[in-house]
């Protein structure tokens, strides 16, 4: 009963997903190997978590830094039956849905900053990578693979120096040692519940996702190679994507590139 399977599923009690779960120690990233999985007929809801990843990865090609003993680092298996274009608002309902996990588990909800980022106190607390896999001959969405990492137990020593001022753990906020096992429990659920919803209540997840949204009402350049632009971020449209209002009134919906929020991250 001490093993993390275990006491993970120890707290699932008979929830559908229980027995889908699969522990590892290390691997360089649950993303990688779910995709692996799917790829080989890997059912919806199969579950990945490591107590380590040596390569584990984040949006835009970054890194993200996945010590042992010390996150949550989970990949779940889903097979949306629509288009690419019908789960646009994948990611966002994927961090609404981590905020649930985490303020049932631990007390305190983190925002987001969009579009993927867990933050709290202005630092960032985890992350989440959503990636689809697509039938050629269909076009329609073969598997999304859902990743979640989230810092649980580092105090700030344990962040590398270059990070160490925009990064933040839970157990830095609750003060008191983290369950990652019961965390990944809820997450397992709130997960669950997210699937369950993702494509016919859509409007009640985009909702939910703009009162946690930190990055809404802010000010935000935009970068784009050399090309930083000036903005307000005025909503999140019905893809999950923002939209922004430049100081001369004009509007635009921002897919891709990089947002930055005045004062979040060290940005001046
Ligand atoms: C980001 O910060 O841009 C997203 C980070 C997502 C990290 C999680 S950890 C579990 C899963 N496996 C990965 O390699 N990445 C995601």
């Amino acid at each position: 009963m001490h093993q993390p399977i275990d006491r993970i599923k120890s707290y699932l009690g008979d929830h559908p997903w229980k027995n889908t779960i699969q522990y590892f120690d290390v691997v360089d990233s649950t993303n990688t190997l779910a995709k692996e999985l799917a790829a080989q007929g890997a059912p919806a809801g199969t579950i990945l978590i490591a107590d380590r990843q040596s390569a584990g990865r984040g949006r835009l090609g970054r890194s993200f830094l996945s010590p042992g003993g010390m996150g949550i680092y989970m990949s779940v298996i889903l097979r949306p039956n629509c288009m690419p274009s019908e789960i646009m608002h994948l990611t966002c309902a994927t961090a609404v849905a981590s905020c649930d996990a985490l303020e049932s588990a631990l007390h305190f909800r983190p925002q987001i900053k969009w579009t993927n980022d867990l933050i709290l106190e202005n630092q960032k607390l985890g992350g989440i990578l959503t990636e689809l896999s697509i039938n050629p001959k269909s076009f329609r969405v073969d598997s999304a693979i859902v990743g979640i990492g989230i810092n649980c137990c580092q105090s700030a020593k344990d962040f590398d120096p270059s990070i160490r001022t925009m990064a933040c753990s839970a157990q830095m906020i609750t003060g008191t040692p983290v369950d990652r096992d019961y965390l990944a429990a809820e997450l397992v659920k709130s997960l669950y519940a997210m699937d369950a919803v993702l494509l016919n209540d859509k409007d009640t997840l985009l909702n939910r996702y703009r009162q946690d949204c930190f990055t809404l009402g802010k000010e935000i350049s935009i970068v784009r190679g050399e090309d930083i632009r000036h903005a307000i971020a005025a909503d999140v449209d019905s893809n999950g994507a923002l939209v922004v209002r430049y100081e001369d009134g004009t509007t635009e919906t921002v897919n891709s590139g990089e947002v930055s929020i005045r004062g979040l991250y060290g940005y001046v």
